[in-house]
């Protein structure tokens, strides 16, 4: 214990004065730290201007977790979908964020959208989203425990994703969501699907990825295949968020395109880091992609109003918290994956997907 705490102290002290050469050594030999000390220790500050969250629609662990797993929600949009997708979102999950954005091109106090100034196009997604993360960072960055980068078309289950991150220390440098193979190892997580940055994440882009064009290079790949190559290059491990099923819980597309079984012969199979087995939807799920605004209100329906006769709420117990050395293995084990992994590298042509 003693050592462990020693440990750690020294780790900070060289961490403040060695944080680029950290990184460079991170670079050559991938897997062993975790954390990386960031400048400014300031004190954690309870957001303020929380989304109401109705308690009538929330059992006693959703509210605690609320507490306990503060989430930013940060949602990209456009201005021609502000009173519709945008809405959609702001109208159903999205309140319940612990604070929730929308990133656009024109301010919209209403909604809560930030014009960014970055030309709404397609090739401009990335520059978007690096925009995006730089603002929460500055605005936001010691605020909240997890920074979750979402679309206007994707629907999240708040409770299961503060469920599943809960047992993570959100200042290690982990990323999750649906994890796509790419030609680097570990790979990246769809854009549409959503993916959720730690805090340590959020601050290592931003102090050492977006101020060095080594590791963040400007590049025609897609947004999401873009950050995961940076997140990688500074390493943030993309982490494991399959159940202990071995199904995922982010996903890339909409229960109709999933479901009752998981579909063959479509685009996803050129992307799966792992290929499902059976069925690829979770029963503790976190994401949708492709949701359209009238689809939310439904999703909103059956999983937050309708009530099953004679069904009890699910009330699951909070998870244990993980200790330093548990989450180390576990980064670690991932970390390891990535490179065993016989992966097929996927060429540069397939990129745009989301
Ligand atoms: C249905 O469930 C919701 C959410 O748990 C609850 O607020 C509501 O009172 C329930 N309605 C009935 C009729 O039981
Ligand atoms: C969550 O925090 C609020 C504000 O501090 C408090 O009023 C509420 O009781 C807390 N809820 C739980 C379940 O701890």
């Amino acid at each position: 214990m003693y050592r462990n705490a020693l440990c750690l102290v020294l780790g900070l002290i060289i961490g403040i004065r060695l944080t680029d050469i950290f990184v460079y050594m991170r670079l050559t030999s991938e897997n062993d730290m975790l954390y990386i000390e960031t400048p400014a220790a300031t004190p954690q500050v309870m957001p303020t201007e929380s989304v109401n969250i109705h308690n009538d629609e929330h059992n006693d662990l959703a509210s605690l977790l609320y507490n306990e797993t503060r989430v930013f929600c940060m949602v990209l949009t456009m201005p021609k979908s502000h009173a519709t997708k945008a809405a959609g979102v702001k109208r159903t999950w999205g309140k319940r964020c612990n604070k929730l954005i929308f990133l656009s091109s024109e301010d919209d106090a209403e909604l809560g959208a930030v014009n960014l100034h970055v030309k709404e196009k397609r090739g401009n997604l990335y520059a978007k989203v690096r925009a995006g993360f730089a603002y929460v960072h500055e605005h936001y960055g010691e605020d909240y425990d997890w920074y979750l980068k979402a679309d206007d078309d994707t629907f999240v289950i708040m409770e299961n994703l503060r469920w599943f991150l809960y047992p993570f220390d959100p200042d290690a440098l982990v990323f999750f969501g649906h994890r796509f193979r790419s030609n680097f190892p570990q790979g990246y997580m769809s854009g549409g699907a959503g993916y959720v940055l730690s805090r340590g994440a959020l601050q290592q882009l931003n102090h050492i990825g977006f101020k060095n064009s080594i590791y963040c290079p400007s590049s025609k790949l897609s947004e999401d295949r873009h950050l995961g190559l940076c997140l990688s290059l500074v390493g943030v491990v993309a982490g494991d968020s399959r159940d202990e099923k071995g199904r995922e819980r982010f996903l890339p597309m909409a229960p109709k395109h999933l479901l009752p079984h998981t579909p063959q012969g479509t685009w996803l199979d050129r992307y799966y880091f792992f290929r499902p087995q059976n069925d690829i939807t979770s029963d503790t799920g976190i994401s949708f992609h492709y949701v359209t605004a009238m689809e939310m209100h439904l999703f909103e329906y059956f999983m937050y109003q309708l009530n099953i006769s004679g069904l009890p709420l699910i009330q699951k117990k909070l998870p244990p918290r993980l200790t330093i050395q548990e989450m180390q293995e576990k980064l670690n084990f991932w970390a390891k994956l990535r490179t065993n992994n016989n992966l097929q590298l996927v060429h540069e042509q397939s990129t745009s997907v989301n």
